[in-house]
């Protein structure tokens, strides 16, 4: 049995595929990202970028891809990133690592966006994966007490804060019947910034296993 690692860095390869010279390529965040803005940096190709955090800025900068501030853009050709959940009709959770509120902007400024993922990812129900919920500091104890009707357990990451300056709560054991409604739900409580929910930005997928990709396309 391979290695997740080698089916993250696999799955990453096939997914840079897709990027053409002169693209605006966004950058997703985490382990299966990072080897996407390394393999991007490999092939040599004439693009720019921009990353959705701090961490992938610094990576791609060091591998000597073109990195622009977000904050100038924005329509972007081809968004890559990794997710922690992903369902067959690739709605995913994301936002393990923190980026999901920058992923979402970039996801959703995208013409395209393609999640790579190895195969522990694939699930039939989203429900079982924790949700990450981003919060305003000030708001903290109001939204853990607002979040508590949607999920059987809230865990703040102790000292944890997103690089937008916020604080996230995971939300574990949640109902999944209808995601687009607690979506709606948890944008609608006042101090939620954003959340991990994925439900239609996702237009392919790049999966490993054991060695095999398969690609998913909405
Ligand atoms: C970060 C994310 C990541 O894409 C997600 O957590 C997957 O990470 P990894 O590729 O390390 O498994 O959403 O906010």
């Amino acid at each position: 049995m391979r290695d997740r690692d080698a089916d993250k860095r696999l799955a990453a390869e096939t997914a840079v595929g897709e990027v053409r010279d002169h693209m605006l390529v966004g950058l997703g965040t985490g382990s299966t990202a990072a080897h996407a803005i390394a393999a991007l940096a490999a092939r040599g190709l004439r693009i720019e970028t921009v990353a959705t955090s701090e961490a992938s800025a610094a990576l791609a900068r060091s591998k000597g891809l073109v990195v622009r501030d977000f904050a100038d853009v924005a329509h972007v050709d081809l968004a890559i990133d990794g997710a922690d959940a992903i369902d067959a009709r690739l709605r995913c959770v994301k936002g393990a690592g923190g980026a999901m509120l920058r992923e979402k902007v970039v996801a959703e400024a995208a013409r395209r966006m393609l999640v790579i993922a190895d195969g522990t990812k694939r699930v039939a129900r989203l429900g079982a994966t924790a949700l990450p919920v981003e919060v305003l500091p000030f708001a903290r104890a109001f939204v853990l007490d607002r979040l508590s009707a949607y999920f059987v357990r809230c865990v703040e990451r102790a000292g944890y804060r997103t690089d937008n300056g916020h604080i996230v709560i995971d939300g574990h054991g949640w109902d999944d019947a209808s995601p687009r409604a607690l979506a709606d739900r948890l944008m609608a409580v006042p101090g939620v910034v954003g959340h991990g929910l994925f439900l239609r930005e996702v237009d392919a997928a790049y999966i490993a296993e054991n060695g095999i990709v398969t690609r998913l396309e909405r």
